[in-house]
């Protein structure tokens, strides 16, 4: 669905997924450059990261392999924990892989930073971050994110994989959504 169909939910739209696409764009094109002749492991974080991992990675023109993490520090309220859980490990050994996680979101930084620092004993040859969406203004942690889709203000922000109960993942594009729906 659109913006249009849900546009008694939201209050404004912030990323259109033309500029998504065209952004994912960019970013893989720099992702191939950067990555030339190494071994890439793109690994996505659940449920968020489906979409921009199904676009980007087909953005990119290397055969990257792609895992995935369930993590959450989330219920269904609007605000994080702090309290990550792993509920799905990856399948792959990250021994002297060139490891790219995908991200939807980095808001409080929290899940990111607790994710960099488990993997970190894996073994990887590199490990760094691709968020499609950043928080400046939420963040509670530095996370060192190398690429970045958008920097976007701190609000409650559905769609393009990102929800709220669940709802609003199959939105293309990104948009705030309208406080009568959570509050
Ligand atoms: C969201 C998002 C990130 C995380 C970012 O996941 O996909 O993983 O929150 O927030 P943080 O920077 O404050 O840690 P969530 O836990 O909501 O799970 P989901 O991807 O299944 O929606």
């Amino acid at each position: 669905m659109r913006a249009d169909d849900v546009q008694n939910e939201i209050t404004k739209v912030l990323v259109t997924e033309e500029q998504i696409q065209r952004r994912l764009d960019e970013i893989a094109a720099q992702v191939d450059a950067d990555y030339a002749g190494k071994d890439l492991l793109l690994v996505g974080v659940l449920k968020g990261a489906v979409m921009v991992m199904a676009d980007f990675s087909r953005a990119l023109k290397s055969r990257a392999p792609v895992d995935w993490m369930a993590v959450s520090s989330y219920g269904a309220g609007t605000k994080s924990s702090g309290v990550v859980q792993i509920r799905k490990d990856l399948d792959t050994d990250l021994h002297d892989k060139h490891v790219l996680i995908v991200e939807d979101i980095i808001d409080s930084g929290l899940t990111l930073s607790w994710l960099l620092e488990n993997f970190a004993s894996r073994g990887a040859a590199s490990i760094e971050v691709f968020a499609l969406l950043r928080k400046p203004d939420a963040a509670k942690v530095e996370v060192n994110c190398r690429y970045v889709g958008f920097d976007i203000p701190n609000d409650f922000v559905v769609g393009y994989g990102l929800d709220y109960a669940e709802g609003y993942r199959n939105l293309r594009d990104v948009a705030v959504l309208a406080p009568h729906v959570y509050s």
